[in-house]
């Protein structure tokens, strides 16, 4: 089969860590005899730089012309210090995830055995952790209207705004989610406090009624941040409001002890991107040494969820833990003798030839 994909590597050390999911993408392709075909576009800082536009329209028309969205990470520190600068890096991811529709950012987080110390929780507590985090993605407080500030400049203000179909498409694939795993799902708000939260509760419920085998129980954001880290293991689904999932998958994603480890899927309408966790991590840019399986994972999503090629997803997820059990991994994993990006990437590569 062939497939299209928008490469958009972005800032730091996103170029290297794409690189190597390019090289296990391009060993499945030669071994089951699919065509992936690449396509590079400009996003983040780099883009800005280079157009003055953080998602060029290029870029976007790439995006919705492909069969899925490869992306590396965004963000440079020039302007994280620099409150007052007109165009940002994380407008172009914004502006990406409204364009494109991404409703919902799909975050697993699970433990791999030979990594459990570096858990930053007690063995017991984190072992056999495996939760799906999935958190709304265009609406709430990120996008709502009025935002601004006053005219004295003394009042500063944002929205939290949700409508009933945007919970409801949300919930529902969280649903579908949790239908093919332990069908619990715990549905995370604060409807003690806010409209938005009681409107998600209220329609959650109804979602629910069509899912009869799953059992939903609601817990306040407070709440859910404390469990988090005191009981992982209770947790199957969660779902959750754009602000809090941000929050709440940051949280969830440390669990496991590698940030560098963990991938993301934000399903769209139409085409959906897949995306390490991590940010771009400008201090290691261009040396070779991050870690570069998030994004490997991630691109092993794109096959499962995007191109529906299930055993190619599998032989990249396996690549992977092969590669960890080897303890052939980069500086964040193995202080005393790692590896570079490049040549994980390769051994994955190779691994799966
Ligand atoms: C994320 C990031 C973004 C967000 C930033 C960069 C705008 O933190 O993808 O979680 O807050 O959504
Ligand atoms: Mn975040």
């Amino acid at each position: 089969m062939d497939f299209k994909i928008a490469v958009l590597p972005g800032d730091g050390i996103g170029p290297e860590i794409i690189e190597q999911a390019k090289k296990a993408i391009v060993a499945i392709g030669k071994k089951f005899n699919h065509k992936f075909h690449f396509t590079h576009g400009l996003v983040g800082a780099i883009a800005i730089d280079k157009t003055g536009n953080p998602l060029p329209t290029e870029t976007l028309s790439l995006c919705k012309e492909s069969d899925a969205v490869l992306f590396g990470a965004i963000g440079d520190p020039k302007y994280d210090n620099n409150p007052a600068a007109k165009v940002r890096p994380e407008q172009g991811l914004l502006a990406m995830r409204k364009e494109l529709g991404l409703f919902a950012n799909v975050r697993p987080v699970s433990t791999f055995k030979s990594l459990i110390d570096k858990s930053p929780l007690k063995k017991e507590i984190v072992e056999g952790v495996d939760i799906m985090m999935i958190r709304e993605l265009t609406g709430g407080i990120y996008f709502g209207r009025p935002q601004g500030r006053s005219e004295d400049g003394n009042t500063a203000y944002d929205s939290c705004v949700y409508s009933r179909y945007e919970i409801e498409r949300v919930v529902r694939l969280a649903c579908e989610y949790a239908m093919k795993r332990k069908k619990r799902i715990t549905v995370v708000d604060k409807a003690n406090v806010l409209a938005s939260s009681r409107l998600w509760r209220e329609t959650a419920l109804n979602i629910s009624k069509e899912f009869k085998e799953v059992s939903m129980d609601f817990m306040f954001v407070d709440n859910a941040a404390m469990q988090l880290i005191q009981v992982p293991g209770r947790f199957d689904v969660i779902v959750t409001e754009n602000m809090f999932g941000d929050i709440l998958s940051d949280e969830a994603s440390v669990l496991t002890g590698s940030l560098g480890l963990l991938p993301s899927a934000s399903i769209g309408q139409y085409t959906s991107v897949f995306e390490p966790i991590h940010g771009s991590y400008p201090q290691a840019a261009g040396k070779n040494i991050a870690n570069p399986l998030g994004t490997i994972l991630s691109a092993s999503m794109m096959l499962d969820l995007a191109f529906n090629l299930k055993e190619e997803a599998e032989m990249i997820r396996n690549a992977v833990e092969k590669s960890i059990e080897a303890d052939y991994v980069t500086e964040d994993l193995n202080r005393n003798n790692p590896k570079s990006t490049s040549d994980v990437g390769d051994w994955i590569a190779n691994f799966i030839k």
